[in-house]
């Protein structure tokens, strides 16, 4: 892997102040695999406290609105979000995009947003199992990226990009590694088209049912730079499997 690996925790709706405890213990084996990048992003409610504690992993938002202020009841924008100490906020996850019909206009607007508050931001794309099927995973994925990217000067050196098959998703199923491989060395074609040589060091991260059993022969697919956890992100002796598969990578 020729960049840092980046392993994301992804909490979803998921987590009280109890959960700060795995958290710690999160960062107590981040410090211990100084290789790997180690990221969380908790509910907004945990933001605050988790970005205060932490030493050795980064935090971050799972969400944020496109504006920076204003009539938007029950919304956070991300200058909100960099206040609380967020450094990162993932963007058009798909379940935005299929519960709140997030469009690809407006994950770029949001990603355009968290770039302009100073953060990284990691924008997410996937194809449907029924796209998959029919032979237009890639051209899907492909065509939700372009539409997707956030277009202001110097992007590509804040930005990650998940990519996570929705069918994969909480699901135990994932893609064979050659799928994976395939995947992404096309979204790896669409950053250098539209970033040039900066789109080269962009961060694919692989999303969807990675575990500690599965997460070494998934890193270790063409162009995947890390990976986006859900489920096994929420405990640190899961998480800590998954850390430490990425961390034998760069460490051989
Ligand atoms: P999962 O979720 O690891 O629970 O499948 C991944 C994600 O949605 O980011």
């Amino acid at each position: 892997m020729a960049l840092r690996p980046y392993i994301v925790g992804n909490w979803k709706m998921n987590g009280t102040r109890a959960a700060l405890a795995e958290a710690r213990g999160i960062d107590r084996i981040a410090q211990r695999h100084p290789g790997v990048e180690v990221a969380m992003a908790p509910p907004a409610t945990l933001l605050q406290a988790m970005a205060h504690e932490a030493t050795h992993s980064v935090i971050g938002a799972q969400n944020c609105h496109q504006e920076s202020g204003g009539a938007f009841t029950g919304e956070i924008s991300a200058p909100m979000l960099a206040d609380a100490g967020a450094r990162f906020v993932i963007v058009g996850h798909s379940e935005r995009r299929w519960q709140h019909n997030e469009s690809d206009s407006l994950v770029r607007a949001k990603a355009e947003a968290v770039l302009a508050a100073r953060m990284g931001v990691i924008v997410c794309v996937g194809e449907s199992e029924e796209k998959r099927q029919a032979g237009l995973a890639e051209a899907t994925v492909t065509a939700q990226l372009k539409a997707s990217l956030p277009l202001v000067a110097d992007a590509a050196a804040h930005l990650s990009v998940g990519y996570e098959p929705v069918w994969a998703i909480g699901t135990g199923r994932v893609p064979t590694v050659q799928d994976v491989g395939e995947m992404h060395r096309a979204i790896r074609a669409v950053l250098v088209e539209v970033y040039g040589e900066a789109g080269r060091g962009v961060r694919i991260l692989y999303g969807g049912s990675v575990t500690s059993e599965n997460a070494a022969q998934l890193l270790a697919a063409d162009e995947v730079c890390g990976a986006l956890v859900g489920g096994a992100s929420l405990t640190a002796e899961r998480f800590a499997g998954i850390i430490m598969a990425a961390a034998a990578l760069v460490e051989a």
